[in-house]
């Protein structure tokens, strides 16, 4: 199975509503508020033509809901869903209602072995040149790239690695070694050009959403949201740097809805077909980034919790 790409990451906070000026004011990203077919308020956030990218739900915790994975087809899909199955996993079909909240023509969902809901989706909703941003510079690249990434703290390293890429069929791109209280972080790429649509950073007994990283088209969008991020009080969870691996020049900050948002520029692409993966150790003297990017809090924020003894 090859997924396409990251489509779409829904989260749920009681701070929702934030993002109605998060978006737009501090990334220059287009937010729109809707009900759902529960007649629950929900706000999606867009970086490009697509419904929505991000989805933000009311609820009473910080924590993830769902990631959507986009097939280049319904037959793809099918594929996948039939390889899922043959590997044990359970694999359900979406009812009209829920392909309809996430604006998708057709849609299955299962979890992994740490109980986060993935989907796997093929036709999201697209309005071709709609998109302006709240930036005169809000370009962000997306398209075949999906989105950006997700990373994930997950409780064991070694049975996320297993899942995500023998079951799921996503490619490693890197792996690290952090040191404290981190086993390892893997880089792992769908069929697409990016270095990595998901992170795993493994973390003893927690399990959730780290960050979510979207990439613009010039340098100038980062900087302009690290002086509003600044400006709203958001607090910078890493001072703007260039990592080693992705190379990507970014800053982190804390959104008030739990997990941190990256927004990046100038990545390195992957070539599938070539690429193979790198493996940096901090005890071995490597030393993360190629400047910058301080951290105040790596790994822990208000959405990822301590596992859920049923998925320990
Ligand atoms: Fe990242």
């Amino acid at each position: 199975m090859r997924i396409h790409s990251l489509g779409y990451v829904g989260v749920e906070s009681p701070a929702a509503s934030e993002w109605l000026a998060l978006g737009p004011d501090v990334y220059g990203l287009e937010v729109e508020e809707k009900s759902d077919s529960a007649g629950e308020s929900v706000l999606r956030v867009s970086w490009d033509d697509r419904a929505y990218r991000l989805a933000v739900h009311p609820g009473p915790d910080h924590k993830l809901a769902y990631i959507g994975w986009e097939l280049h087809s319904a037959t793809d899909l099918d594929g996948a869903v039939a390889e899922l199955r043959a590997h044990g996993v359970e694999v359900t079909e979406a009812k009209p209602e829920e392909r309809a909240d996430r604006s998708v023509r057709y849609l299955f969902h299962f979890k992994d072995p740490f109980g986060n809901r993935h989907e796997l989706f093929s036709g999201q909703l697209t309005f071709e040149g709609r998109f302006r941003g709240g930036h005169y510079q809000s370009q962000f690249v997306t398209g075949s790239q999906g989105l950006g990434h997700a990373v994930l703290v997950v409780p064991d390293i070694e049975q996320a690695v297993e899942f995500f890429t023998r079951v799921l069929g996503l490619k490693t791109s890197d792996i690290t070694r952090v040191g404290g209280p981190f086993s390892e972080m893997w880089f792992l790429r769908a069929a697409n050009p990016r270095h990595h649509s998901l992170g795993l950073m493994g973390m003893a007994g927690m399990s959730g959403l780290q960050h979510v990283m979207i990439e613009t088209k010039n340098m100038d969008a980062v900087g302009m949201a690290y002086d509003a991020a600044h400006k709203a009080g958001l607090p910078i969870s890493s001072s703007m740097g260039r990592h080693i691996g992705d190379r990507m020049l970014s800053f982190y900050a804390r959104t008030p809805t739990g997990f941190d948002f990256e927004i990046g520029w100038d990545s390195i692409q992957v070539d599938d077909g070539s690429w193979s993966a790198q493996y940096f150790d901090s005890a071995e003297g490597w030393v993360g980034e190629v400047w910058g990017h301080e951290y105040s809090h790596l790994g822990m924020n208000p959405t990822v919790h301590p596992v859920d003894p049923q998925h320990s």
